[in-house]
């Protein structure tokens, strides 16, 4: 499994063990944790900066959202221009257009410099509303799109055979295959000397004399000088859980019967939105569709959003067959912009990027930027921007509230309300069920083989209760998005400790 679920996604074959062999050093200069696209853009900027740097992943490079991302590289984002100029004015709205541009400037450069095939593209974007309330939103996200100085214009072509009464075309976007791009600035990265260790989770974080930072890991003690937590959320209990929200994202990529693939990026502004694009993997042309987004561990029967999706999609593409459906997490930040910076309540030099909302192929790239800028210089145009530690009472707030309530309830139920119920299930094959039994949850499946796994439900985070994910068959917190494989297995931090098994006796074994 080098994906952070059971469905294979539309990169997923590129995905490849990296090791490279031990270079250990006494003191790393920068240890980066989690080899997406945000640790590996890091990774291959610091170490070009003369940093001498150290990767560390707990599976393989792009396990986890690089892996499942749709690559839509845009400069528009799902907080609208609208929205982040009544929130943070309009000389940010304008500062957050120019990173975006940067970034996927940021991108293209990489993919000149090293020759990197990984079908890097520039495209339009078409938004269209479907309906009178979305051309309302269209409006507004229109005119802050062109107060913050994106190139947007309204258009009546047909590039998507989706009926609209308004649409804006974007112009300066791209797309990429996601898993190349990495895994050729990685190469670059450990040609100039980096080292990637896969397989080493890294646990915690402490200081030790002379500012140097211990990392211990499920294979031994790194140190460094600086680290960065690179893996959405960090583990241990931080200010960030309470800002990030966690969602699950629907993809199917479908062979179509009269072959008219779009040749632009689509978004529609249905709540939660989809969106389309076009990409040839191995020769053959698919249509990527995606959206069905919910907030993670809040669904079990996670299957009808790909029907849902499938069927929708049908509504304006003839489709001849499904090649791929996968889903992905992504992380709501409360106030719409992402935290990339100092690590709040951290030591001085551990920093964190997270909370990129869909679009982290943007702010994972100039997370790279803005990290090594403060490694060695302290200060970036962008830092107060993004600063973690920033406090916004804004609209979102009211949002984190009833996120927050929601954690309590979640928790409250699972840990009071429900011990009174215990019975054991009986299982179907690929079934699955939180049974209690003599006053312990524990999170049971069965395989297509009748194989049981049992694991303990209580997430090794802050202790709320995992959902099953039968999509998937992953184990998922509500609480702030840690998921586990069937056997317990880490597979999403902030959680750092698997869930622990639990041994089932036979029916013949005396218990
Ligand atoms: Fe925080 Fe599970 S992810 S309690």
């Amino acid at each position: 499994m080098n994906r952070d679920g059971a469905l294979q996604s539309a990169w997923q074959q590129e995905i490849k063990k990296f090791d490279t062999p031990p270079a250990i050093a006494d003191v790393y200069d920068v240890a980066i944790i989690g080899a997406g696209i945000t640790g590996i853009t890091c990774a291959e900027k610091l170490q070009a900066s003369n940093q001498n740097c150290i990767v560390l992943e707990a599976v393989n490079i792009g396990h986890g959202t690089t892996g499942g991302t749709t690559a839509h590289l845009n400069t528009f984002f799902d907080s609208s221009y609208d929205k982040v100029i009544r929130d943070f004015g309009k000389d940010n709205a304008r500062l957050l257009a120019q990173a975006a541009k940067e970034a996927i400037a940021t991108i293209k450069a990489n993919v000149q410099k090293y020759q990197i095939d990984c079908d890097f593209e520039e495209k339009e974007a078409y938004l269209f509303a479907t309906d009178e309330k979305q051309a309302k939103e269209l409006d507004d996200l229109f005119e802050g799109s062109l107060e913050a100085g994106i190139d947007i214009s309204w258009s009546d072509a047909h590039t998507f055979p989706i009926p609209f009464v308004k649409q804006a075309r974007i112009g300066g976007q791209a797309q990429f295959h996601p898993v190349k791009y990495i895994r050729a600035l990685a190469e670059a990265f450990v040609k100039m000397g980096g080292t990637i260790f896969e397989d080493v989770r890294v646990q915690d974080i402490e200081e030790a004399e002379d500012e140097v930072l211990v990392l211990n890991t499920t294979k031994g003690v790194i140190r460094c000088r600086h680290a960065v937590y690179a893996t959405h959320t960090p583990p241990g209990v931080n200010l960030l859980h309470f800002r990030l929200i966690p969602w699950r994202s629907y993809v199917v990529a479908v062979r179509l019967k009269e072959g008219n693939y779009p040749d632009a990026l689509g978004y529609d502004l249905q709540d939660p939105y989809h969106y389309y694009r076009t990409h040839t993997i191995n020769g053959e042309q698919l249509l990527i569709a995606g959206g069905k987004d919910h907030k993670t561990g809040h669904e079990e029967d996670t299957e009808q959003f790909f029907r849902e999706l499938e069927d929708h999609v049908q509504l304006h593409y003839d489709i001849d067959s499904v090649a791929y459906s996968w889903s992905s997490q992504y992380y709501e930040p409360v106030d719409g912009l992402p935290y990339i910076g100092h690590l709040p309540g951290g030591f001085k030099e551990v920093y964190v990027a997270a909370g990129y909302n869909g679009n982290g192929m943007i702010f994972g790239t100039l997370a790279g930027t803005i990290l090594t800028s403060l490694i060695h210089t302290g200060d970036h145009n962008y830092k107060e921007l993004f600063d973690p530690s920033r406090v916004k009472p804004v609209a979102g707030f009211s949002k984190f509230v009833e996120q927050g309530a929601d954690f309590i309830s979640s928790f409250i139920k699972d840990k009071f309300s429900t011990e009174k119920i215990r019975s054991l299930v009986e299982l179907n094959n690929d079934q699955a069920k939180v049974v209690k039994y003599d006053g312990e949850a524990y999170a049971m499946y069965k395989d297509n083989g009748g194989q049981l796994h049992a694991v303990s439900s209580t997430c090794t985070h802050v202790h709320c209760n995992v959902v099953w994910n039968n999509a998937e068959k992953t184990w998922d917190c509500p609480c702030h998005g840690s998921r586990f494989n069937i056997n317990g297995k880490v597979l999403n931090a902030p959680a750092v400790k698997d869930l622990s098994r639990v041994h089932l006796a036979e029916p013949d074994e005396t218990v």
